[in-house]
């Protein structure tokens, strides 16, 4: 089978301004072609900094995405981002159905299947994130919720080109807690198991399953090893070139 390439995506949320940027040439330098080999890069700048750091990324193979898009291509949506204009603004990625979209703006399934739909309309991958509540993992139920986000938000059009999935278990974001590698192991092969269903026998082996929750330096390694897991969703160390490198280099 051919195992996908890995991919460390970070995620930078609401932080960074222009001199940020700096963080981004940091990352340039450090990667070097051994890391290039090995594993893809991706940051995904708050909205505002898309245009800036795409224009800073030309040439680097760092690639760059968005965090959220609108589902529809244009019309009167006051403050919202079609995937389209990020496209235009040099994002590749977008990632779409973050836990902190699903509390905060209340985004169902069928929301966050409808924006990915449009990152492939717009040409761009979707980073399709899901994620079991503290809650839901004590009573017994990440299997079945993770199953049915999986369901409800990777669209039928989906491959191994345009849909990359990303398991971030709600408690573990932000939190400095991450499942034991058994549970990690456990949720990665139900997503490559359903994967079989939604984009076929073929492409399922090559999408990229990323890990996201408190992954850290000295974690990355002990996690990235875990079968079926394709690379990480780094928010926090992401912010700091060296950590992030350091999570890269754990391949
Ligand atoms: O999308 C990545 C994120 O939710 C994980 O955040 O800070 O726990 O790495 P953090």
């Amino acid at each position: 089978v051919d195992r996908p390439r890995p991919l460390v995506a970070g995620n930078w949320k609401m932080n960074g301004v222009k001199s940020s940027a700096k963080v981004l040439t940091e990352i340039h330098a450090g990667y070097t072609p051994g890391l290039k080999a090995k594993v893809e890069l991706a940051v995904c700048p708050p909205a505002t900094l898309v245009s800036l750091l795409s224009y800073a990324s030309v040439g680097s193979r760092v690639a760059i995405g968005a965090q959220d898009c609108h589902a529809k291509e244009s019309g009167a949506f006051t403050g919202d981002l079609s995937a389209e204009m990020l496209a235009d603004a040099g994002a590749t990625y977008v990632i779409v159905g973050h836990s902190e979209r699903r509390q905060y703006h209340k985004e169902r399934d069928v929301e966050v299947c409808a924006k990915a739909v449009a990152a492939h309309r717009a040409g761009l991958t979707a980073i399709v994130c899901v994620g079991e509540t503290r809650e839901e993992r004590e009573s017994g139920k990440t299997l079945s919720v993770v199953r049915k986000q999986l369901r409800g938000s990777i669209p039928v059009d989906s491959n191994s080109r345009n849909l990359v999935v990303a398991y971030e278990p709600v408690w573990a974001i932000g939190t400095g807690l991450t499942p034991t590698v058994a549970d990690v192991a456990e949720v990665h092969a139900l997503i490559r198991d359903e994967l079989r269903r939604l984009v076929g026998k073929a492409d399922a082996p090559k999408v990229r399953i990323l890990y996201g929750g408190s992954v850290k330096p000295s974690n990355a390694a002990e996690l990235m090893a875990v079968e079926n897991v394709n690379g990480a969703l780094v928010g926090g160390a992401s912010l700091v070139a060296a950590d992030f490198l350091a999570i890269a280099g754990a391949y």
